[in-house]
């Protein structure tokens, strides 16, 4: 177990490079089980969601190879060549949730594969239904026993219209990735729009992938016969910049964040920039500037274009800071507001209306406490609220923070924040 000790009340300053997007690289992982040629990608974030994926692929048979490239970023070579251990088990699924993204491509590419539900038995939270139905409509033949699905199809998917009654990220990708090597064409109607997975039909076609986004919520697929390798990019990470950005807001600073695609955060932005934070769009990236004061928003979380659940916990801290109510709801989860309690802890003055909604009066000065973290962004959240209080905080539950977010200490360190990690 390790702790961030982080003292606040320092403007953070400079500049700040954005890794590569975590969820897009992972589905970008899983599609190398789509062709025997190697894949490599380049701007690979050093997390351990993406050690977790690597490991979950090296036991199945992949080679996989990480270096370093020009300026330090990471690649990451992959060959599913010696793929032949069909079976993703529940060790990898409690790690990792998205490890169910290799689902679509092992069953297109090799027939079938045993796949843990993530969570195990846990159906209730955070399904994976749609999923499942996704590949049944194109033909696999799929049992769920002792908390595995067996899935099958052992002379190939045929391309269906995947109709989904809501937007699913993964369940999107999964689909697509599982129709690239179907036979004939598949719709997928009320399709994710997330940059991710625009970036991640860029380096499905790169591969020879015949995808089209013929309307914003819709992608047509004609299936092939094989992929070949590719070298592809990934998108820099847009909640890492968001939350760099959200840096700068609550301490008074001037950060520059290069790496990322403005054009990606424009809901965020426009937020942020509506309760006065200063920003500049830059040629690759945004400059950001706090304020003296700001305004109170009313945020509704929504898909991509939308205002992204993932930066929900982290515009809270710059609401404890703005004039007057600001109000939260929260549409994707249902338990995504569990960080305001520690928030309050550390004096900020939330109301939770029900699980979804809560409202955020400010500005509170916070202080420094000892807090636990539980998820990822929830992570993110407490180091920014305790690098906008004026004293010491105590942060437990790093791990999580490492599943997403690369260097982050070393990153605020040489923006000039004061955060250590600790051994506890
Ligand atoms: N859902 C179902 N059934 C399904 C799939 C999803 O009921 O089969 C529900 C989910 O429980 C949730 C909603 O649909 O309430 C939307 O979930 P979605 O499938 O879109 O989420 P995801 O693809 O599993 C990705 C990101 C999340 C991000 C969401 C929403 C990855 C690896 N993860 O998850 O990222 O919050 O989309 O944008 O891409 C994070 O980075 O911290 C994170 C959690």
């Amino acid at each position: 177990m390790q702790k961030f000790i982080v003292t606040g009340g320092t403007p953070l300053q400079g500049d700040v490079r954005i890794a590569g997007a975590k969820n897009a690289v992972l589905k970008m992982m899983a599609a190398a089980a789509l062709t025997d040629d190697a894949c490599r990608l380049t701007n690979v974030p050093q997390i351990s969601d993406v050690r977790i994926m690597a490991r979950t692929m090296s036991d199945i048979g992949f080679d996989l190879e990480r270096t370093d490239g020009a300026a330090g970023e990471g690649v990451l070579e992959m060959r599913a060549g010696a793929a032949n251990w069909l079976f993703v088990p529940l060790e990898a699924a409690m790690k990792m949730r998205s490890s169910f993204i290799l689902l679509g491509p092992l069953l297109t590419r090799f027939g079938r594969v045993i796949i843990s539900n993530p969570g195990g038995d846990r159906i209730g939270r955070r399904p994976v239904d749609l999923h499942v139905e996704a590949m049944q409509t194109l033909g696999a033949e799929i049992e769920y026993k002792n908390g595995y699905y067996f899935a099958e199809a052992p002379s190939g998917l045929r391309g269906a219209h995947i109709e989904f009654p809501y937007v699913t990220v993964m369940g999107t990708e999964n689909a697509m990735l599982a129709a690239t090597l179907a036979k004939g064409t598949t719709v997928i109607s009320n399709a994710a729009q997330e940059p991710e997975v625009d970036d991640l039909i860029a380096m499905l076609c790169a591969m020879g992938a015949r995808i089209e986004r013929t309307a914003p919520h819709r992608l047509e697929i004609e299936g092939v016969d094989r992929l070949h390798g590719v070298e592809h990019r990934v998108i820099g990470d847009r909640l890492e910049a968001g939350t760099f950005a959200i840096a700068a807001a609550v301490t008074g600073g001037d950060i520059t964040i290069r790496g990322v695609e403005p054009a990606h955060m424009g809901s965020f932005t426009d937020t942020i920039a509506g309760m006065g934070v200063d920003i500049e769009t830059t040629d690759d990236g945004l400059r950001v500037r706090a304020a003296d004061t700001y305004r109170a928003a009313d945020v509704e979380t929504q898909p991509y274009p939308g205002f992204a659940t993932d930066l929900q916990a982290p515009l809270a801290v710059l609401m404890t800071q703005a004039d007057g109510v600001s109000s939260i709801h929260e549409t994707i989860y249902e338990d995504r507001l569990d960080y305001t309690m520690e928030l309050v802890k550390m004096g900020a003055v939330i109301e939770a209306l029900d699980e979804r909604r809560a409202r955020i009066a400010g500005p509170t000065p916070l202080h420094g406490r000892e807090v636990e973290i539980a998820d990822l962004r929830a992570g993110a959240t407490m180091i920014l609220a305790a690098l906008s209080a004026s004293d010491t905080s105590v942060i437990s539950g790093v791990e999580h923070v490492d599943r997403g977010y690369e260097a982050i200490e070393s990153k605020l360190v040489a923006l000039g924040a004061r955060i250590t990690r600790i051994d506890a």
